[in-house]
């Protein structure tokens, strides 16, 4: 079984004063996170997808899928945490509660990076069967600085320096049994889904994502990502 989880139970306080939460903000026309969820459901790949949201935005998501024609179950849609961990951990108990297998895959996607293809699920799922853990990543391109008090301290090797991107995926017993083992103070410090494994000295492989999978945090990813859109489907 594989089944994808999309987080979207944010409610997007970097975007500034925007009407909706950043998943709900329009790419040319469409809800951001309906092209993230059509770009999943057109890849065939999962036998069932659940999405995470805030309690206050269940409705609202609810009737958006409907007008949009996407047909998810009503139960697939669970209420999120205060943090994106949390939001995670919910997953996982409700599907531990289905009786999910622990070989089963478990791919978390984020709402709000619409730009997924198959190639990258491909490459995502490929890794997830063979090592249990993995999180997809692109090679940075700047130079990176580590600052203290305003001063340049090194400046390390590009080489060994990658983005963290998404999807991340698992086998379903590795993360539930690693979120499971987490303390709460732990859990604070957790900002991305490989991390719940790797602080537990699981091993995460990477693979390789996919440049225009970007994470719409601010006004300017929003502009980016209507740029994207045009590129890879109005072409
Ligand atoms: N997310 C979630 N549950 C939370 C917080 C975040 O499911 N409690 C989701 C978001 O909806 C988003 C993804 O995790 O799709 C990536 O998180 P981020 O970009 O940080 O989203 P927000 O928390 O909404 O943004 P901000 O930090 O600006 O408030």
């Amino acid at each position: 079984m594989k089944i994808a989880v999309v987080l979207a139970g944010g409610i997007g306080k970097r975007m500034g004063d925007v009407k909706l939460p950043k998943q709900f903000l329009e790419i040319n026309g469409i809800a951001t996170i309906v092209l993230t969820l059509k770009n999943l459901l057109d890849s065939r790949l999962f036998d069932s997808l659940y999405i995470v949201i805030h309690k206050d935005w269940r409705q609202y998501l609810y009737e958006l899928l409907t007008n949009s024609l996407l047909q998810i179950p009503k139960e697939n849609i669970i209420c999120g945490g205060r943090e994106r961990i949390d939001s995670i951990e919910n997953a996982l108990d409700i599907l531990k509660a289905k009786g999910t297998n622990p070989d089963d895959i478990v791919l978390f996607h984020d709402a709000v990076r619409p730009f997924i293809t198959k190639e990258l699920l491909d490459r995502g799922l490929c890794a997830a069967l063979k090592y249990g853990a993995c999180v997809a990543i692109t090679p940075v391109k700047d130079t990176m600085i580590i600052v203290e008090n305003e001063v340049a301290l090194a400046m390390p090797n590009r080489s060994s320096l990658f983005h963290g991107q998404a999807p991340d995926i698992f086998k379903f017993g590795l993360i539930y049994d690693c979120i499971k083992s987490l303390k709460p103070e732990e859990k604070l410090t957790i900002t991305g889904t490989a991390q719940i494994c790797q602080r537990q000295g699981v091993k995460v492989h990477t693979y390789l994502g996919d440049e225009r999978n970007i994470k719409i945090t601010s006004i300017m990813d929003l502009f980016l990502a209507k740029a994207i859109y045009r590129e890879m489907y109005e072409q």
